[in-house]
Protein backbone atom coordinates (compact mmCIF):
# COMPACT_ATOMS: atom_id res chain seq x y z
CA UNK A 1 0.00 0.00 0.00
CA UNK A 2 2.55 2.72 0.79
CA UNK A 3 5.03 1.42 -1.99
CA UNK A 4 4.41 4.46 -4.31
CA UNK A 5 4.52 7.01 -1.05
CA UNK A 6 7.70 8.90 -0.36
CA UNK A 7 9.16 7.93 2.75
CA UNK A 8 9.38 11.54 3.77
CA UNK A 9 9.03 10.44 7.95
CA UNK A 10 11.27 7.39 7.25
CA UNK A 11 11.99 6.48 10.98
CA UNK A 12 10.99 9.89 12.67
CA UNK A 13 9.13 9.58 15.76
CA UNK A 14 5.86 11.05 16.34
CA UNK A 15 4.00 11.44 19.60
CA UNK A 16 0.26 12.58 18.76
CA UNK A 17 -1.84 14.00 21.43
CA UNK A 18 -5.41 13.45 20.62
CA UNK A 19 -7.47 16.27 22.22
CA UNK A 20 -11.87 15.99 22.19
CA UNK A 21 -13.67 17.67 19.90
CA UNK A 22 -15.35 16.19 16.61
CA UNK A 23 -12.14 16.49 14.53
CA UNK A 24 -10.94 13.42 16.34
CA UNK A 25 -11.90 11.22 14.02
CA UNK A 26 -9.78 13.15 11.52
CA UNK A 27 -6.78 11.89 13.83
CA UNK A 28 -7.46 8.33 12.62
CA UNK A 29 -6.73 9.23 9.31
CA UNK A 30 -3.62 10.88 10.05
CA UNK A 31 -2.13 8.36 11.88
CA UNK A 32 -2.32 6.24 8.79
CA UNK A 33 -0.74 9.09 6.52
CA UNK A 34 2.05 9.56 9.21
CA UNK A 35 2.66 5.86 8.90
CA UNK A 36 2.52 5.37 5.07
CA UNK A 37 5.06 8.07 5.10
CA UNK A 38 7.28 5.94 7.31
CA UNK A 39 7.07 7.59 10.76
CA UNK A 40 6.39 5.85 14.30
CA UNK A 41 3.15 7.11 16.21
CA UNK A 42 2.78 6.93 19.34
CA UNK A 43 -0.93 7.88 20.65
CA UNK A 44 -1.60 9.49 24.06
CA UNK A 45 -5.44 10.16 23.67
CA UNK A 46 -6.98 12.59 26.10
CA UNK A 47 -10.35 11.87 28.30
CA UNK A 48 -12.67 14.58 25.99
CA UNK A 49 -10.47 12.32 22.86
CA UNK A 50 -11.96 9.52 24.11
CA UNK A 51 -15.92 9.84 24.02
CA UNK A 52 -14.81 10.97 20.37
CA UNK A 53 -12.56 7.98 19.20
CA UNK A 54 -11.87 4.86 20.65
CA UNK A 55 -8.48 3.72 22.14
CA UNK A 56 -8.99 0.58 19.99
CA UNK A 57 -8.90 1.99 17.04
CA UNK A 58 -6.25 4.68 17.62
CA UNK A 59 -4.13 1.48 18.59
CA UNK A 60 -5.01 -0.73 16.20
CA UNK A 61 -3.53 2.50 13.24
CA UNK A 62 -0.38 3.12 15.42
CA UNK A 63 0.35 -0.27 16.20
CA UNK A 64 1.72 0.94 19.70
CA UNK A 65 -0.59 0.90 22.91
CA UNK A 66 -2.62 4.20 23.80
CA UNK A 67 -1.92 6.01 26.54
CA UNK A 68 -4.61 7.58 28.57
CA UNK A 69 -3.93 7.99 31.77
CA UNK A 70 -1.24 10.00 33.80
CA UNK A 71 -0.97 7.81 37.06
CA UNK A 72 -1.58 4.24 35.05
CA UNK A 73 0.39 1.42 36.16
CA UNK A 74 -0.43 -0.90 33.31
CA UNK A 75 1.78 0.87 30.69
CA UNK A 76 5.10 -0.34 29.80
CA UNK A 77 7.49 0.53 32.60
CA UNK A 78 10.67 0.70 30.33
CA UNK A 79 9.08 3.43 28.34
CA UNK A 80 7.61 6.06 30.89
CA UNK A 81 5.11 8.84 30.07
CA UNK A 82 7.99 11.74 29.88
CA UNK A 83 10.29 9.59 27.79
CA UNK A 84 7.15 9.37 25.25
CA UNK A 85 7.77 13.09 24.59
CA UNK A 86 11.42 13.39 25.25
CA UNK A 87 12.04 10.34 22.24
CA UNK A 88 9.84 11.64 20.07
CA UNK A 89 11.03 14.41 17.21
CA UNK A 90 8.04 16.09 16.84
CA UNK A 91 4.58 16.03 19.36
CA UNK A 92 1.86 16.60 16.84
CA UNK A 93 -1.43 17.49 18.90
CA UNK A 94 -4.63 16.93 16.69
CA UNK A 95 -7.06 17.93 17.54
CA UNK A 96 -5.50 20.90 19.04
CA UNK A 97 -8.63 21.84 21.70
CA UNK A 98 -8.91 25.79 23.19
CA UNK A 99 -8.68 23.88 26.50
CA UNK A 100 -5.15 21.84 25.75
CA UNK A 101 -3.80 25.27 24.37
CA UNK A 102 -4.82 27.04 27.33
CA UNK A 103 -2.82 24.14 29.79
CA UNK A 104 -0.14 24.30 27.68
CA UNK A 105 0.33 28.23 27.19
CA UNK A 106 0.65 28.43 31.71
CA UNK A 107 2.18 25.60 31.99
CA UNK A 108 0.15 23.74 33.64
CA UNK A 109 0.65 19.53 34.05
CA UNK A 110 -2.40 17.88 35.90
CA UNK A 111 -3.10 15.44 33.35
CA UNK A 112 -0.81 12.90 30.88
CA UNK A 113 -1.50 15.34 27.84
CA UNK A 114 -0.16 18.73 29.66
CA UNK A 115 2.73 17.09 31.67
CA UNK A 116 3.61 15.66 28.50
CA UNK A 117 4.29 19.25 26.41
CA UNK A 118 5.40 20.55 29.72
CA UNK A 119 8.10 18.24 30.73
CA UNK A 120 10.21 18.25 26.92
CA UNK A 121 12.03 20.18 24.91
CA UNK A 122 10.63 18.10 21.76
CA UNK A 123 9.02 20.92 19.35
CA UNK A 124 5.32 20.70 19.40
CA UNK A 125 3.06 21.57 16.28
CA UNK A 126 -0.44 22.48 16.95
CA UNK A 127 -3.49 21.66 14.75
CA UNK A 128 -6.14 23.65 16.64
CA UNK A 129 -9.83 22.98 16.20
CA UNK A 130 -12.72 24.60 18.07
CA UNK A 131 -15.96 26.53 18.05
CA UNK A 132 -15.13 29.56 16.51
CA UNK A 133 -16.24 31.71 19.01
CA UNK A 134 -13.53 30.12 21.28
CA UNK A 135 -10.90 30.59 18.24
CA UNK A 136 -11.45 34.25 18.23
CA UNK A 137 -11.43 34.71 21.83
CA UNK A 138 -9.11 36.78 22.90
CA UNK A 139 -7.90 34.27 25.54
CA UNK A 140 -7.18 31.51 23.00
CA UNK A 141 -5.64 34.16 20.76
CA UNK A 142 -3.42 35.28 23.43
CA UNK A 143 -2.62 31.79 24.41
CA UNK A 144 -1.72 31.20 20.70
CA UNK A 145 0.57 34.27 20.74
CA UNK A 146 2.58 32.63 23.45
CA UNK A 147 3.16 29.35 22.48
CA UNK A 148 4.35 30.75 19.01
CA UNK A 149 6.61 33.11 21.13
CA UNK A 150 7.70 29.76 23.20
CA UNK A 151 8.87 27.79 19.93
CA UNK A 152 5.28 26.01 18.96
CA UNK A 153 4.53 25.50 15.38
CA UNK A 154 0.54 25.36 14.32
CA UNK A 155 -1.20 24.23 11.20
CA UNK A 156 -4.78 25.53 10.48
CA UNK A 157 -7.10 26.09 11.29
CA UNK A 158 -9.39 26.46 8.41
CA UNK A 159 -12.34 28.44 7.77
CA UNK A 160 -15.50 26.21 7.03
CA UNK A 161 -18.93 24.69 8.48
CA UNK A 162 -18.41 23.71 12.20
CA UNK A 163 -20.24 20.86 13.54
CA UNK A 164 -22.31 23.56 15.63
CA UNK A 165 -23.77 24.59 12.48
CA UNK A 166 -22.07 28.01 12.39
CA UNK A 167 -19.19 29.56 9.96
CA UNK A 168 -15.67 30.37 10.16
CA UNK A 169 -12.26 29.74 11.26
CA UNK A 170 -12.24 26.87 13.63
CA UNK A 171 -11.84 23.48 11.64
CA UNK A 172 -8.78 21.09 11.86
CA UNK A 173 -6.45 21.37 9.02
CA UNK A 174 -6.87 18.37 6.82
CA UNK A 175 -4.92 14.89 7.72
CA UNK A 176 -2.26 15.66 4.91
CA UNK A 177 -1.91 19.54 5.26
CA UNK A 178 -0.68 18.28 8.94
CA UNK A 179 1.42 15.88 7.25
CA UNK A 180 3.10 18.50 5.21
CA UNK A 181 3.41 20.58 8.21
CA UNK A 182 4.99 18.12 10.08
CA UNK A 183 7.63 17.36 7.48
CA UNK A 184 8.49 21.23 7.64
CA UNK A 185 8.50 21.23 10.88
CA UNK A 186 11.12 18.73 10.91
CA UNK A 187 13.34 20.27 8.26
CA UNK A 188 13.56 23.44 9.40
CA UNK A 189 16.39 24.46 11.36
CA UNK A 190 13.66 26.14 13.83
CA UNK A 191 12.59 22.52 14.59
CA UNK A 192 15.33 22.63 16.80
CA UNK A 193 14.22 22.31 20.42
CA UNK A 194 14.19 25.85 22.14
CA UNK A 195 16.25 25.13 24.88
CA UNK A 196 18.18 22.34 23.77
CA UNK A 197 21.58 23.39 24.73
CA UNK A 198 20.05 24.65 28.23
CA UNK A 199 19.70 21.10 29.66
CA UNK A 200 23.56 20.53 28.18
CA UNK A 201 25.01 23.61 29.67
CA UNK A 202 22.78 23.03 32.93
CA UNK A 203 25.35 23.75 35.64
CA UNK A 204 28.35 24.92 33.12
CA UNK A 205 28.76 28.31 34.58
CA UNK A 206 28.27 27.47 37.96
CA UNK A 207 30.28 29.64 40.33
CA UNK A 208 30.81 32.06 37.37
CA UNK A 209 30.22 35.99 37.16
CA UNK A 210 28.35 37.13 33.93
CA UNK A 211 27.66 40.94 33.23
CA UNK A 212 25.81 41.55 29.80
CA UNK A 213 24.19 44.65 28.06
CA UNK A 214 21.15 44.53 26.39
CA UNK A 215 18.88 46.66 24.09
CA UNK A 216 19.43 50.30 22.91
CA UNK A 217 20.06 53.51 24.50
CA UNK A 218 17.77 56.29 24.22
CA UNK A 219 19.73 59.55 24.30
CA UNK A 220 17.68 62.95 24.44
CA UNK A 221 17.33 65.32 22.87
CA UNK A 222 14.99 67.05 24.57
CA UNK A 223 12.84 65.41 27.24
CA UNK A 224 10.23 64.26 24.92
CA UNK A 225 12.20 63.21 22.16
CA UNK A 226 15.37 61.11 22.06
CA UNK A 227 17.87 59.10 19.84
CA UNK A 228 17.29 55.24 19.24
CA UNK A 229 17.44 52.12 17.53
CA UNK A 230 15.99 49.21 16.50
CA UNK A 231 17.16 47.00 18.63
CA UNK A 232 14.82 44.48 20.96
CA UNK A 233 17.08 42.98 23.67
CA UNK A 234 15.89 39.29 22.40
CA UNK A 235 19.52 38.47 21.91
CA UNK A 236 20.96 39.93 25.09
CA UNK A 237 18.47 38.82 27.06
CA UNK A 238 18.04 35.22 25.87
CA UNK A 239 22.17 34.97 26.68
CA UNK A 240 21.33 36.43 30.19
CA UNK A 241 18.60 33.56 30.50
CA UNK A 242 20.74 30.85 28.82
CA UNK A 243 23.56 31.99 31.78
CA UNK A 244 21.13 32.05 34.50
CA UNK A 245 20.12 28.50 33.09
CA UNK A 246 23.48 27.46 33.14
CA UNK A 247 24.35 28.50 36.75
CA UNK A 248 26.04 31.92 36.38
CA UNK A 249 25.46 34.46 38.59
CA UNK A 250 24.05 36.95 36.22
CA UNK A 251 24.10 40.92 35.92
CA UNK A 252 22.19 42.37 33.29
CA UNK A 253 22.19 45.92 32.01
CA UNK A 254 19.26 46.82 29.79
CA UNK A 255 18.35 49.87 28.22
CA UNK A 256 14.22 50.47 27.23
CA UNK A 257 12.80 47.40 25.98
CA UNK A 258 9.38 46.13 25.86
CA UNK A 259 10.19 42.24 26.74
CA UNK A 260 10.18 40.65 30.15
CA UNK A 261 12.80 40.32 32.13
CA UNK A 262 14.75 37.38 32.09
CA UNK A 263 13.91 35.30 35.26
CA UNK A 264 16.55 34.70 37.78
CA UNK A 265 19.17 37.84 37.13
CA UNK A 266 20.00 40.60 38.46
CA UNK A 267 18.25 43.35 36.84
CA UNK A 268 19.50 46.91 35.87
CA UNK A 269 17.25 48.88 33.89
CA UNK A 270 19.09 52.04 32.78
CA UNK A 271 18.35 54.89 29.10
CA UNK A 272 21.31 56.48 28.26
CA UNK A 273 25.25 55.05 27.19
CA UNK A 274 26.48 57.09 29.89
CA UNK A 275 23.80 55.56 32.35
CA UNK A 276 24.75 51.94 31.15
CA UNK A 277 28.46 52.25 31.50
CA UNK A 278 28.10 53.54 35.16
CA UNK A 279 25.85 50.51 35.19
CA UNK A 280 28.83 48.45 33.91
CA UNK A 281 31.41 49.66 36.32
CA UNK A 282 29.43 48.84 39.01
CA UNK A 283 28.84 45.55 38.35
CA UNK A 284 32.77 45.01 37.95
CA UNK A 285 34.89 42.13 38.57
CA UNK A 286 33.37 39.50 36.54
CA UNK A 287 34.53 36.36 34.99
CA UNK A 288 32.48 37.03 31.38
CA UNK A 289 31.19 40.30 30.01
CA UNK A 290 29.22 40.34 26.72
CA UNK A 291 28.29 43.55 25.19
CA UNK A 292 24.98 43.07 23.62
CA UNK A 293 23.40 45.89 23.53
CA UNK A 294 23.27 48.72 20.73
CA UNK A 295 24.77 51.74 22.45
CA UNK A 296 23.84 54.23 20.25
CA UNK A 297 27.41 55.73 19.00
CA UNK A 298 25.84 59.51 19.88
CA UNK A 299 24.10 61.60 21.98
CA UNK A 300 22.74 65.21 21.89
CA UNK A 301 25.93 67.60 23.11
CA UNK A 302 23.53 69.36 25.21
CA UNK A 303 20.01 67.86 25.52
CA UNK A 304 17.44 71.08 25.82
CA UNK A 305 15.76 71.55 29.71
CA UNK A 306 12.69 72.02 27.88
CA UNK A 307 10.52 71.11 24.86
CA UNK A 308 11.63 72.07 21.64
CA UNK A 309 9.57 74.61 20.08
CA UNK A 310 9.05 75.06 16.02
CA UNK A 311 10.19 78.30 15.03
CA UNK A 312 9.98 80.77 11.79
CA UNK A 313 13.96 80.73 11.68
CA UNK A 314 13.78 76.80 11.00
CA UNK A 315 15.22 73.29 12.52
CA UNK A 316 17.10 73.73 15.42
CA UNK A 317 20.70 72.13 14.69
CA UNK A 318 21.45 69.04 16.45
CA UNK A 319 24.95 68.80 18.07
CA UNK A 320 26.26 65.29 18.80
CA UNK A 321 28.59 63.79 20.99
CA UNK A 322 30.34 60.38 20.73
CA UNK A 323 29.21 58.40 23.69
CA UNK A 324 31.64 55.96 25.48
CA UNK A 325 32.15 53.04 24.39
CA UNK A 326 31.71 50.28 26.91
CA UNK A 327 32.86 47.45 25.27
CA UNK A 328 36.22 49.07 24.88
CA UNK A 329 36.47 50.28 28.19
CA UNK A 330 36.40 46.58 29.59
CA UNK A 331 37.92 45.03 26.54
CA UNK A 332 40.78 47.29 27.05
CA UNK A 333 41.44 47.51 31.37
CA UNK A 334 44.24 46.70 33.05
CA UNK A 335 42.91 45.58 36.29
CA UNK A 336 40.42 43.76 37.00
CA UNK A 337 39.73 42.77 33.33
CA UNK A 338 37.13 40.12 33.05
CA UNK A 339 38.77 36.43 31.66
CA UNK A 340 36.13 36.72 29.06
CA UNK A 341 35.13 39.85 26.78
CA UNK A 342 32.63 39.40 24.32
CA UNK A 343 31.22 41.75 21.57
CA UNK A 344 28.82 41.92 18.90
CA UNK A 345 29.20 43.21 15.27
CA UNK A 346 26.25 44.18 13.80
CA UNK A 347 26.63 44.67 10.06
CA UNK A 348 24.96 45.24 6.88
CA UNK A 349 28.03 44.51 4.77
CA UNK A 350 32.01 43.13 4.70
CA UNK A 351 30.79 41.40 8.04
CA UNK A 352 33.30 39.22 8.81
CA UNK A 353 36.36 41.62 8.27
CA UNK A 354 34.50 44.34 10.50
CA UNK A 355 34.63 42.04 13.31
CA UNK A 356 38.13 40.72 12.80
CA UNK A 357 38.63 44.71 13.21
CA UNK A 358 36.37 45.32 16.32
CA UNK A 359 37.99 42.15 17.94
CA UNK A 360 41.72 43.77 18.02
CA UNK A 361 40.18 47.53 18.58
CA UNK A 362 37.94 46.79 21.01
CA UNK A 363 40.31 44.51 23.06
CA UNK A 364 37.54 41.35 22.93
CA UNK A 365 38.35 37.34 22.76
CA UNK A 366 35.46 37.08 20.92
CA UNK A 367 32.59 39.17 18.81
CA UNK A 368 30.02 37.42 17.64
CA UNK A 369 28.83 38.82 13.92
CA UNK A 370 26.00 39.02 12.48
CA UNK A 371 24.06 40.30 9.30
CA UNK A 372 21.56 42.91 10.14
CA UNK A 373 21.01 43.64 6.74
CA UNK A 374 16.28 43.84 6.53
CA UNK A 375 15.97 40.94 4.30
CA UNK A 376 17.76 39.04 7.55
CA UNK A 377 15.18 40.69 9.76
CA UNK A 378 16.89 40.12 12.29
CA UNK A 379 16.38 43.56 14.54
CA UNK A 380 13.36 42.61 16.35
CA UNK A 381 13.03 39.43 14.86
CA UNK A 382 13.32 35.86 16.14
CA UNK A 383 16.05 34.30 14.60
CA UNK A 384 19.20 35.51 14.28
CA UNK A 385 22.67 33.96 12.03
CA UNK A 386 26.18 34.58 13.69
CA UNK A 387 29.41 34.12 13.16
CA UNK A 388 31.59 33.41 16.05
CA UNK A 389 34.97 35.54 15.31
CA UNK A 390 38.04 35.12 17.35
CA UNK A 391 42.04 35.50 16.78
CA UNK A 392 41.80 31.77 15.54
CA UNK A 393 39.46 31.97 13.27
CA UNK A 394 35.52 32.16 12.08
CA UNK A 395 32.92 29.85 13.29
CA UNK A 396 29.75 30.50 11.33
CA UNK A 397 26.44 29.01 12.54
CA UNK A 398 23.32 28.10 10.36
CA UNK A 399 20.30 30.20 11.27
CA UNK A 400 18.46 29.54 14.65
CA UNK A 401 16.13 31.13 16.93
CA UNK A 402 18.11 33.36 19.40
CA UNK A 403 17.53 31.47 22.26
CA UNK A 404 19.05 28.52 20.60
CA UNK A 405 22.25 30.61 19.65
CA UNK A 406 22.20 32.24 23.42
CA UNK A 407 21.99 28.57 25.03
CA UNK A 408 24.67 27.47 22.01
CA UNK A 409 27.14 30.68 23.10
CA UNK A 410 26.82 30.17 26.82
CA UNK A 411 28.10 26.55 26.05
CA UNK A 412 30.75 27.96 23.96
CA UNK A 413 32.28 30.65 26.81
CA UNK A 414 31.73 27.42 29.66
CA UNK A 415 34.52 25.76 27.48
CA UNK A 416 36.74 28.38 27.06
CA UNK A 417 36.26 29.69 30.29
CA UNK A 418 36.62 26.15 32.11
CA UNK A 419 39.84 25.74 29.97
CA UNK A 420 41.49 28.97 31.21
CA UNK A 421 41.01 27.80 34.71
CA UNK A 422 40.18 31.33 35.87
O1 LIG B 1 31.37 49.73 17.03
P1 LIG B 1 30.08 49.02 17.12
O2 LIG B 1 28.99 49.86 17.75
O3 LIG B 1 29.63 48.37 15.86
O4 LIG B 1 30.42 47.82 18.13
C1 LIG B 1 29.46 46.94 18.57
C2 LIG B 1 29.88 46.32 19.88
O5 LIG B 1 30.39 47.30 20.75
C3 LIG B 1 28.72 45.72 20.59
O6 LIG B 1 29.20 44.62 21.34
C4 LIG B 1 28.23 46.84 21.47
O7 LIG B 1 27.53 46.35 22.59
C5 LIG B 1 29.52 47.50 21.86
N1 LIG B 1 29.43 48.96 22.08
C6 LIG B 1 29.56 49.46 23.36
N2 LIG B 1 29.52 50.81 23.56
C7 LIG B 1 29.36 51.66 22.53
C8 LIG B 1 29.24 51.16 21.23
C9 LIG B 1 29.26 49.79 21.03
O8 LIG B 1 29.69 48.69 24.31
N3 LIG B 1 29.32 52.95 22.73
Amino acid sequence: MSHSIPQSLASRRILLIVGGGVAAYKALDLVRRLKERGASVHAVLTPAGAKFVTPLSLAALCGEPVRQDLFSLDDDARMGHIELSRDADLIVIAPATADLLAKAANGFAGDLASTLLLATDTRALAAPAMNLRMWLHPATQRNIARLKADGMAFVGPNEGEMACGEYGPGRMAEPLDIVAAVEKALQSPTAIPLPAGVLATSGALAGKRVVITSGPTHEPIDPVRYIANRSSGKQGHAIAQAAAWAGADVTLISGPVSIPDPVGVDMRHVETAAEMLAAVEAAMPTDIFIAAAAVADWRAAAPAAGKLKKVASGPPALMLVENPDILAAIGGRKQQRPALVVGFAAETDDILNHAREKLSKKGCDLIVANDVSPENAVLGGDLNTVHLVDAKGVDSWPRMRKEEVAARLIAALAERIGGSGS
